[in-house]
């Protein structure tokens, strides 16, 4: 075969067949294949797309492109959910054992932050102790005792997807419909669950910035899942305001103890009900009706909390973090912004709140920097609320930066009061 006759096919929107793509990304992902030919091939996938059929074939030559997880030792019926990424969103740390107290396993892997989202593993990692690499077994044996467990990557899930979404990065090809669903299921697939549920999120702090390009993501993810065999739904949620009132890895950590301890309720909370409630539904266990009512009793009868204890323990972490939040890194600087009008508030662009939850030091701007776990933001206010002029906004937290001008400049940019 020829890349050139692949990447002319494609330019001229004629479709590729199954051998044709198994051996792009075979070939690619050994290194017989130079960048700048697939940077072709992934500008002409940008231009053109690719059918549903296509992005099956895509996605599943990636997802063989390693190893593939066998999760069959896990006493039971397994749930994974993938959330294409956000400001504030603390999801998994909550969603997981309540899916697990209402008698699901969620075996999980996730990554870091980048950027102005942030990732699971770091928001782990602000637990004094908490281990995020483990040996598949110990890993397994976590799953089977509490119900729950999350790890970074392993780096023999996908090397196909590794070099594709470094050399999409470089090239300007990352925001492809079925390019970001053959990156986000390869992994998914190889990961093995037995369902998968999908949080495919819209607006300003998302890749697909409407709502009707999320719904088509969604659409093609839910279809390539059910092509591979897998249980898989999608919810199309929210981002264009950031996900509860704490931005920032351990400030993160402690808004989900807050909800699981049921101290808080309000959108975050009706959110991750509604989401694993939806991981029970995929795993028949009831309507969605009943499983919203079984999530909302592993909140309030502590049971979702003693799990994230008990697995938080295991993992070699503080779990003590559950009973007393303060217990978490703390800064060593804070600063309140306040309202300087009065009004309703109409605005919280989680793009810009997540950048300056960046530059205080909560994320990275490229894959090698540090993060202050202490560092980021609580929102005083949600979007709607009405303030006082002089009333608290928002505080910002670093233990790295002092002077907090540059960041308050860039968040009075991103909260508009009307
Ligand atoms: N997340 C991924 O893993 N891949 C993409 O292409 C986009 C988001």
């Amino acid at each position: 075969m020829n890349c050139c006759d692949i990447i002319n096919k494609t330019k001229r929107n004629i479709k590729l067949s199954s051998d044709e793509i198994k051996w792009l990304v075979t070939e690619y992902t050994v290194g017989n294949i130079p960048d700048y030919q697939i940077s072709a091939w992934l500008m002409a996938v940008c231009l053109n797309s690719l059918t549903d059929e296509e992005t099956f074939q895509l996605t599943d030559s990636m997802m063989k492109s390693g190893d593939i997880l066998d999760l069959s030792s896990i006493n039971g019926i397994t749930v994974d959910k993938h959330s294409t990424g956000g400001v504030g969103d603390k999801t998994s740390l909550i969603i997981g054992p309540v899916a697990a107290a209402c008698g699901v396993y969620v075996p999980k892997m996730s990554g870091r932050g980048l950027g102005h989202t942030g990732g699971t593993i770091d928001k782990l990692e602000s637990i004094t102790g908490y281990r995020t690499e483990l040996p598949f077994d110990e890993f397994i044996s976590i799953v089977n005792k509490t119900g729950f467990s999350i790890v970074s990557q392993s780096g023999h899930l996908c090397p196909a997807d590794k070099k594709l979404y470094a050399l999409r990065n470089a090239s300007g090809t990352v925001d492809s419909i079925p390019l970001i669903c053959a990156s986000i299921m390869s992994k998914k697939l190889a990961m093995n669950a037995d369902c998968i549920l999908l949080d495919v999120k819209y607006g300003s702090g998302a890749f697909m910035k409407t709502k009707a390009d999320a719904q088509k993501l969604a659409d093609i993810m839910t279809a390539v899942g059910g092509m591979s065999g897998k249980k898989c739904s999608a919810m199309v949620t929210d981002m264009n305001v950031p996900l509860g009132r704490n931005i920032g890895n351990a400030l993160e950590v402690k808004e989900a103890v807050e909800i699981l301890q049921g101290k808080k309720k309000g959108s975050l909370y009706e959110l991750c009900i509604e989401l694993s409630a939806e991981m029970l539904r995929l795993a028949d266990k009831g309507t969605t009706e009943e499983c919203a009512e079984m999530c909302r009793n592993a909140v309030s009868s502590g049971k979702a909390l003693e799990i994230l204890a008990e697995t938080i323990s295991l993992h070699g972490g503080d779990f003590k973090i559950t009973e007393d939040v303060s217990r978490l890194a703390q800064p060593l600087y804070s600063h309140t912004v306040y309202a300087d009008k009065s009004g309703k508030i109409n605005k919280m662009d989680s793009e810009e709140i997540g950048m300056t939850s960046l530059i205080l030091g909560a994320g990275r701007a490229t894959k090698a920097d540090s993060v202050d776990m202490s560092a980021g933001i609580v929102l005083e206010k949600e979007i709607n609320d009405t303030v006082e002029k002089g009333e608290p906004l928002l505080t910002l937290y670093s233990s790295t930066v002092s002077d907090f001008s540059s960041a308050e400049q860039r968040i009075l940019n991103a909260v508009k009061i009307e």
